[in-house]
């Protein structure tokens, strides 16, 4: 009997039931006293399930409907109801199973029949065009599930004329398991159904011939010309599944903490770095305006006060001084958002458009962040250990220029404590590594002078092999709300380099002396008056704070051994390049 008989059925002796209940309450008072008995609840349960489900109208049973009426108003059976609310089963249901659940329960599985639904990753014909093995993957996993299709399978011929790679699919079947090697399970299709045909051919009819996705090894410089269909290739699905897992795991581990995730602005007319990099936000400059049409102000300069927000506005290059404002109430807090920056970077490590994890701790010393910094590193590493176990591998073994030795640098992350080191003393190494001969840099790391990627990197991978925060740089390469420490000449500021990338964390202590912060905007070529607002938190029960700012991406090329940030996000922003 199918699904709809059986839920009419029921339904009829659902009536004839509230039937027979009517005709006895309408005969029996029925009040709510104290005492409610256990029948009485379940039978408000049924009701109350009924009623949501829409199975019948409670009004159609006058006496049922009153008896429900007192019974819901009475305090004793409020706490009941919650149960009852959330009894009603979830709505969204997939007829398919999902990949990576039907591998999981392979051996359960055996036998059952199964709807799959999902990509072409592969198809091959065999026995002269009678058996068709198409390999399908829904995403869900890096794996796919072999389907084993014959001219009995209804569609056979639809599947054998889809186009092949790239195709997709509906496939009913029996999971049976698998003779070939590396997979435990394949379906044996009864019935197929094409869904979307490859429309390849020079011609556009249906053909694999120009599908830009085929099945052999593209370059990722390729793939990053097609970042609408990239995504279909079993390295940017593990890319993006690990992406997610650490997005998760991010929640997690500061919900977990007690902290609050706040939302901060992407429009903002400060320039928290202070470094001037920032994509302007206006309504000045709409399609096809020209240059005279820009208001301008009696020196010749644009007139921002005509703009949208009557100011210049830009996009966030840091959520930090917004969400400073909400630590200084909320004790422990973080944003997790998008971020902007208009810097001429082409290296690998940079995108004008990232995402960053910004934490910000009160009560809380420049030691605090740093060891609040190292546990989530470490509790991101570990749990992608334990949940992108596949993707991890996909990146370790079969790509072929993954990371040899990938999980067990993770697992060294999870199992050893960070290095840590003064600026003062990285200078000197690196000063006493060039005497000895054994480092060569393009430029010499004086005292001063902000560390190069290529001096980050020789501390973090040639001396301490393992992730190292620097901290206590000189205060004229920081940004101006970093505590001045009592040297006078350094900032309670820290950064974590990690091998192969360089920096993955930049933070420090706050300023929290309105005089100081004061002065040092002041140095750092601001008005103090741009920064009133912030500066308030300091005028208003001020308090010792910290906090720092993670690279997302960064992490993501840190976790997968990735070594372009443009290949860890969906749509890489960079110079000269925003087509999709
Ligand atoms: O060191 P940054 O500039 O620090 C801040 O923005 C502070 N407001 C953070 C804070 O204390 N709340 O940036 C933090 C991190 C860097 O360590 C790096 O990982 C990443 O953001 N980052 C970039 N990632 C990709 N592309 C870029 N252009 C990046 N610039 C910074
Ligand atoms: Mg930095």
């Amino acid at each position: 009997m199918d699904g709809n008989k059986v839920l009419e059925k029921a339904k009829v002796e659902i009536v004839n039931a509230f039937n027979e209940f009517e005709r006895h309450l309408s005969s029996n008072t029925f009040i709510a006293s104290e005492r409610i008995t256990a029948a009485d609840v379940s039978l408000y349960s049924v009701c109350g399930a009924i009623v949501n489900l829409s199975i019948l109208k409670l009004t159609h049973f006058p006496s049922i409907h009153r008896w429900y009426m007192t019974i819901d108003n009475n305090p004793r059976v409020i706490d009941v109801a919650k149960y009852v609310n959330s009894a009603i089963p979830d709505k969204f249901k997939r007829i398919r199973y999902v990949m990576k659940e039907l591998l999981a329960e392979h051996k359960t599985a055996l036998g059952k029949e199964v709807t799959v639904q999902g990509w072409v990753r592969t198809s091959r014909s065999a026995e002269k065009g009678q058996i068709l093995f198409v390999e399908l993957n829904d995403g869900s996993t890096v794996k796919s599930i072999q389907l084993v299709l014959n001219t009995q399978t209804i569609g056979f011929e639809s599947i054998c004329n889809s186009g092949g790679v790239g195709a997709s699919l509906t496939a009913i079947g029996t999971v049976v398991a698998s003779p070939a090697k590396g997979q435990n399970i394949e379906i044996h299709v009864k019935e197929a159904i094409l869904l979307g045909a490859v429309y390849g051919g020079d011609n556009g009819e249906i053909s694999g011939k120009n599908y830009p996705m085929s099945k052999k090894a593209h370059s990722l410089e390729y793939l990053r010309e097609i970042a609408h269909l990239r995504i279909r290739s079993k390295f940017f699905s593990s890319a993006m599944r690990v992406r997610n897992a650490m997005a998760y795991a991010t929640h997690k581990f500061f919900y977990e903490r007690k902290f609050v995730y706040v939302h901060t602005p992407l429009i903002t007319g400060a320039d928290c770095e202070g470094a001037g990099e920032q994509f302007a936000v206006t309504t000045l400059l709409p399609d096809h305006a020209k240059l005279t049409d820009i208001p301008k102000d009696t020196k010749g300069n644009v007139d921002f006060s005509k703009d949208f927000f009557g100011r210049r506005t830009c996009l966030t290059v840091s959520g930090q001084l917004n969400v400073e404002t909400h630590a200084c109430a909320l004790s422990d807090v973080y944003t997790f958002g998008p971020t902007f920056r208009a810097e001429e970077s082409h290296t690998s490590r940079h995108l004008a458009e990232f995402w960053m994890i910004e934490p910000e701790i009160c009560f809380a010393n420049l030691s605090d962040d740093m060891a609040l910094a190292e546990d989530y590193v470490r509790f991101c590493t570990k749990y992608a250990l334990e949940n992108c176990a596949d993707d991890l591998a996909y990146f370790e073994d079969e790509y072929p220029n993954g990371e040899k030795g990938l999980r067990s640098r993770l697992s060294n992350v999870v199992e050893n404590e960070f290095a840590r080191i003064t600026y003062t003393e990285a200078v000197a190494l690196l000063q006493k590594e060039i005497a000895l001969g054994n480092a060569l840099f393009e430029r010499y790391p004086n005292w001063g002078d902000d560390l190069g990627s290529e001096h980050e990197r020789y501390i973090t991978e040639k001396i301490y092999k393992k992730p190292t925060i620097v901290i206590n740089y000189p205060r004229g390469i920081k940004a101006f709300y970093m505590k001045l420490n009592d040297d006078n000449i350094t900032v309670a500021a820290m950064d974590i380099l990690v091998p192969k990338i360089g920096e993955l964390i930049g933070g420090s202590q706050r300023e929290d002396r309105l005089d100081v912060l004061e002065a040092r905007c002041v140095e750092s070529g601001m008005k103090p008056s741009d920064i009133w607002w912030y500066a308030d938190l300091r005028r208003y029960g001020t308090v010792p704070h910290a906090g720092f700012g993670l690279g997302f991406e960064r992490l993501i090329m840190f976790i997968t051994g990735l070594e372009n940030i443009r290949d860890v996000i969906p749509f890489p922003r960079v110079p000269k390049n925003a087509e999709f």
